[in-house]
This record gives structure tokens, sequence and C-alpha cells, in this order.
């Protein structure tokens, strides 16, 4: 018996407008993610992972190819596949409790239920004590664990996380870090996690899918069996660090060379070859991190 994935990609395209050329962002994507899985997504800055997770959340549509779930093709968005942003796009207007029971709220669940639930998650993401604060009184880290705890209450089958780390400071990151694995392990999630952050990739992943430089395809799944909770620290982890960045220089440099041969088409060297430069740097920044750590402790 054959079985069917949680979530199917099946050679998605996509094509953008850009000034006056036709650039293909997404070259046919391919990606099997079984249920449970906590797959994280690398791959050199503006190769398409935002687009492509949004389009697996049904935010935007594909040119070609197909997102199946549980085996069944998806084309809009639904509570099943809910996404994280890398600010959590909270309402400031709204308490951090009713921002975490906004999507309950929406969904007309009665007020004791929501209640009940968003309590559950507060606890879990440590914010019982500021449930009632509002959210410019809370740290980006908090922030964050708002959003997170706003995506889990609405108890979608895949939880959809585009770099929601990124503007974290490296403890609070460590520490989400270990949390998230918490939750993936007691919520039995199935997780897609976009991060330009090797380090942040190999503490997290059952899988790492490295995206190749555009048109972008999934140039390789790395698995990842290495015992948990996993730290950033783990030595054994180093390893596997290099075996991702073994796969992502080649298509960063990549971009650094369809900027140079471009030449006349400004737009393509000044943006790719400053982000693809600046994104190198964030893919070793787990290491730089780990030495920064280093010196604070
Ligand atoms: N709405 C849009 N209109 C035109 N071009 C777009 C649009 N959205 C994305 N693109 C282009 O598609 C490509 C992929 O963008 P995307 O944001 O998905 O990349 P990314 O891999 O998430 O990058 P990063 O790592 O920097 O976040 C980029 O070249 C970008 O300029
Ligand atoms: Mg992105």
């Amino acid at each position: 018996m054959t079985t069917v994935a949680k979530l199917e990609a099946r050679g998605i395209t996509k094509y953008f407008e850009h000034e006056s050329h036709r650039l293909q962002a997404l070259g046919g994507v391919n990606l099997k993610v079984e249920s449970g899985d906590f797959v994280c997504l690398v791959g050199p800055s503006g190769c398409g992972k935002s687009t492509f997770l949004r389009i697996v959340a049904g935010l935007e549509k594909p040119d070609g190819g197909q997102i199946l779930f549980d085996g069944r093709p998806v084309t809009e968005t639904g509570p099943t596949r809910i996404m994280v942003f890398q600010e959590g796009a909270l309402f400031p207007w709204l308490t951090v409790r009713d921002n975490v029971e906004f999507g309950l709220k929406v969904s007309g669940v009665p007020r004791e239920k929501r209640a009940e639930i968003s309590e559950r998650y507060l606890d879990m993401m440590q914010l019982t004590k500021f449930a009632g604060s509002y959210t410019h009184q809370l740290s980006t880290g908090m922030k964050q664990r708002v959003a997170i705890a706003r995506a889990l209450v609405m108890d979608p089958d895949v939880l959809l996380m585009d770099e929601p780390f990124a503007a974290l400071d490296a403890q609070t990151r460590d520490l989400l870090l270990v949390e998230t694995q918490l939750i993936w392990a007691r919520t039995k999630k199935t997780i897609m996690f976009v991060t330009h952050n090797v380090a942040e990739a190999a503490v997290l992943g059952t899988k790492v899918a490295v995206f190749s430089n555009r048109p972008s395809v999934v140039k390789r799944e790395i698995p990842n069996d290495f015992p948990r909770p996993r730290v950033p620290d783990d030595k054994e982890l180093i390893d596997f660090q290099h075996e991702i960045l073994r796969e992502l220089r080649p298509e960063v440099r990549k971009e650094d060379d369809v900027g140079a041969a471009a030449g006349a088409a400004a737009e393509e060297t000044t943006d790719a070859g400053a982000a693809s430069a600046g994104k190198e740097d964030d893919a070793d920044a787990g290491e730089k991190d780990k030495k920064k750590e280093g010196r604070t402790q």
C-alpha cells in the first residue's frame, strides 16, 4: 500500500514580471512532507522560498504544478495550513489574549471555549503573565511567541513558518529553538520552516530541503535523525551544518555569477549580488552566533 504524504508539492513553477522581463522564481519544486515532519527550507536569498511557502498556504497561485494536501489538490487558504511570518504581524489594539484568540473568534468558537484553548497555549508559550498586555509592551521574542500561539490555537495540520526567528537576538532564538522542538514533540504538528540560518535548520529539522538558485528546485533533501532535544552548540551537529553549507554555497555563488553576467541588468546585479553576499554571511551566522555567545557566557 502506498501512503499519501501530508503535503506534496508537484512541479511548482512561478513567474514574476520584473520591470521589463519575466523572472522565473520557481522552476518546478517537488517536495514531499510526511505527517509529523519538521522540514527546514534553506536556499539563496531571492530563490523563492517565501513564494513557495505562500503557495503552500494558498495565499498565492502557482503558474504550474500542484499542492496536494492529504492527497487532494488545494488552491486556497484554509485552517489546515497556517502561516507564521517573520514579524509576528499582531494587532496592536488587542491584548495578547485577544490576539491569540482572534482566529478562534472569527471561526465562531464560543467565549468559554476560546478562553480554555488560549489559556493552554499562553501557558505553553510562557505568556500567561502577559495575557492582558498590549503588544507594544512586549519584547520581540515575546511577540513572536504570541504569533506562534495564535497559529497553534487554530490547531492546523501544517504550520508554515517564514524566518520566524530572524529578528531575534541569539539568546532568545536559542530559547525558542528549544521551545519549538518541545512544542513540535508535544503537538505532533507538521512544520515547514524557512530559515537562512544553517544552525537553526540543523537543530530543528527532521530534514533539510536545500533550494537551488533561480529558477529554484529542491536540490537536495538531507535527513537529520540526530537525537533531541538538540541545541545549536551540539558538536555533532556541526558536521551536519557543514553538509548543508556545501550544498548551499555553490547556489549563492551562482547568484553572484548571474549578477555579473547580467551586466546591464543593473537591478539584478545590485539586488542579487548584495543580497546573496549578505545571506552567505547569514548562512554562517549560526557559527558566528555561537562564538558571540561564548564571549557573553
Ligand atoms: N509579488 C512579486 N512581484 C514581483 N516579483 C516578486 C514578487 N514576489 C517575489 N518576487 C521575486 O521572486 C523572487 C523570489 O522571491 P522570494 O521572496 O520568494 O524569495 P526568498 O527565497 O524568500 O528570498 P529571501 O531569502 O531573501 O527571503 C525574487 O526575485 C523576488 O524579487
Ligand atoms: Mg523570504
